[in-house]
């Protein structure tokens, strides 16, 4: 090769990285309080060897940290799998630009989540499947652009506090898998607009559901493997937008001959409670059904068929009081 062709490689190198160099200062760049705080965060959580959060790099390189390209802030910190322990340090609080927090399977982290988080502008905070334990703090309503709240699959006691159901963003509440006793509150996602997702399956609550969940504009709604009791036809109605309701192994007690389905559904379970009434024909013609379970219930009266009603085998109706006709044996006329 000529020296010709040397110096045309120099070159074509020099431009290949002059034009990543934006790129590269910008994830080089971290800012310094942030990077304290995070390594004092490291060390409350037990200086797990998963988290290769070191001094000696830019924080906006570490696994699980986004920042903000100019300034180097820390903006997102997500902590997936990193087998945790220790607790969640209060030095949380100490990174004002935290908009999402996101920490889960982390078995061995225990403690209650620190005051100081309302310091910071969340609009996410999920922390799931560890062994958070003790009440969920009703200091958590401060943090008013919350639109998602995920806490499930920790060890949480005590009650749903109302400061919680009153965020007026919230859109998504996910509290499944704890010890979650007493009612859910009235004012849970109280007003008309849209909301996305409740999902308080596997605890202990008990009661009736309130009102506010009728007119709240719901896609999903999971209140299975509690004790709850009343008559929830109220979350029903044919111009309902939800498509996935789960409200298996309760008290439920309800007409299901009275129900108006919601035409997107495509899952519905309604096992194991006290529901009687017949199976509303209209549910054939639900074009998104692909999932029913009406077992463990008193229903009575002929299964109706066509539609999707032809996915759905025996178990799926077993245990009531008097259902028949496909796929259980026929009705006697
Ligand atoms: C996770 O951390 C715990 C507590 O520090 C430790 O006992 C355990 O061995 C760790 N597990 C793995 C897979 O590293
Ligand atoms: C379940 O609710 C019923 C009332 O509907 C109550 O009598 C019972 O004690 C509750 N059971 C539990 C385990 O909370
Ligand atoms: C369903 O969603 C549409 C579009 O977002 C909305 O206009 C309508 O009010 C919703 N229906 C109900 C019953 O909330
Ligand atoms: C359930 O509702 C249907 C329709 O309103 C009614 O005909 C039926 O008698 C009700 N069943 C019971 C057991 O109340
Ligand atoms: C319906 O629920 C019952 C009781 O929980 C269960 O045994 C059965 O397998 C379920 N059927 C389907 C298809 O999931």
């Amino acid at each position: 090769m000529s020296d010709l062709n040397y110096l045309c490689i120099f070159f074509i190198l020099v431009l290949l990285s002059t034009s990543s160099l934006p790129l590269l200062v910008s994830s080089a760049k971290c800012n310094k309080d942030d990077k304290k705080t995070l390594l004092k965060l490291k060390i409350g959580f037990g200086n797990p060897q998963d988290l290769s959060w070191n001094s000696d790099t830019s924080c906006c390189s570490w696994n699980g940290i986004i920042c903000l390209s100019d300034t180097g802030r820390v903006i997102f910190l997500d902590i997936s799998s990193a087998n945790l322990s220790g607790t969640i340090s209060p030095a949380i609080g100490d990174l004002p630009l935290v908009t999402q927090i996101n920490i889960q399977y982390s078995p061995f982290l225990t403690g209650t989540i620190p005051h100081s988080i309302t310091k910071l502008p969340l609009t996410s905070l999920t922390i799931r499947f560890t062994s958070l334990s003790g009440h969920i703090p009703t200091f958590l309503g401060e943090l008013r652009k919350l639109n998602t709240l995920d806490l499930s699959g920790n060890r949480l006691t005590g009650h749903i506090p109302d400061s919680i159901a009153s965020l007026p963003n919230l859109d998504r509440l996910i509290l499944s898998n704890n010890k979650l006793t007493g009612r859910i509150p009235q004012s849970l996602f109280h007003g008309l607009t849209a909301r996305n997702l409740l999902d308080l399956s596997d605890n202990l609550l008990t009661g009736d559901i309130p009102d506010s969940l009728g007119n709240a504009d719901l896609s999903y709604i999971f209140l299975s493997g509690n004790n709850f009791s009343g008559d929830p036809s109220f979350i029903f109605g044919e111009s309902k937008n939800l498509t996935q309701i789960d409200l298996s192994r309760n008290k439920f007690v309800m007409n299901l001959s009275t129900v108006g389905f919601p035409s997107y559904l495509a899952m519905l379970g309604l096992g194991q409670n006290l529901i009687y009434g017949s199976i509303p024909g209209s549910i054939a013609s639900l074009e998104h059904l692909n999932t029913l379970n009406v077992s463990y219930n008193r229903l009575s009266g002929k299964i109706p068929t066509g539609g999707m009603m032809s996915l759905f085998d025996a178990s799926c109706y077993s245990h009531n009081k008097c259902l028949c006709g496909n796929p259980l044996p026929k009705c006697r006329t």
